[in-house]
């Protein structure tokens, strides 16, 4: 969430031992996590809907644990929220509202443009999820424990992405950092239509006020 969109909520009553204010800033920050886990359950469905390719079945079907975990994480993360004294939103219209990021506007594409941009995508949730570690240290361990448990699982499957995308050398997929059309390049299987459309498209991944910051 912007700064912009900042309201401090502060909830009249929280957990035992922390103070409101304290409770009004982790929430604020786990809403913004329930916003970026949440937007990539949605994202990992679309991908696994709309990967086509020689590797489809590999894809779509490593796809879909994924999103199953993350939905749990989203529930986590929602009723700590409530546990803490806050009000969880959880609709799309607040999502999209509160989001400081591009829709993925990746279509039909083959499973390396689709994995080139799921690399990118993780990247930034991962990030933010890590930053979002360090706030709560202090502000609150048992909401930086959840995140942290979290963090491990989507860092393994960043890894099963990015995996597909590795030189034998281990040479990350993502060495030239948030450039959207790097991925894409990387990720071009024989297909540049698809690079092309993807290029031409606006997406999270590729620049905005938050690129890689979900
Ligand atoms: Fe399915």
């Amino acid at each position: 969430m912007s700064p912009s969109t900042y309201q401090p909520n502060v909830p009249a009553y929280t957990v035992p031992g922390l103070k409101p204010d304290t409770a009004a800033e982790v929430i604020f920050l786990l809403q913004d996590r329930l916003n970026a886990l949440n937007d990539l359950a949605l994202t990992l469905k679309h991908v696994h809907w709309n990967v086509v390719g020689p590797h489809f079945i590999a894809v779509h079907t490593m796809l879909d644990p994924q999103v199953d975990s993350v939905r749990v994480m989203v529930d986590d993360v929602a009723e700590r929220i409530a546990a803490l004294g806050g009000s969880p939103l959880g609709t799309p219209g607040a999502l999209v509202r509160q989001r400081d990021w591009d829709d993925y506007a990746i279509g039909r594409a083959d499973t390396h443009t689709h994995l080139a941009a799921l690399n990118v995508v993780y990247g930034a949730v991962i990030e933010a999820h890590r930053a979002a570690i360090y706030a709560t240290e202090k502000a609150d361990p048992v909401t930086q424990d959840l995140l942290i448990t979290q963090a491990g699982h989507l860092e393994q499957f960043h890894w099963f992405i990015r995996a597909h995308l590795e030189t034998e050398a281990g040479t990350p997929a993502n060495q030239e950092g948030h450039d959207e059309k790097a991925a894409a390049e990387r990720g071009r299987n024989g297909s540049a239509t698809r690079v092309q459309e993807a290029r031409q498209t606006p997406a999270p991944w590729r620049g905005g006020p938050r690129a890689g910051g979900r």
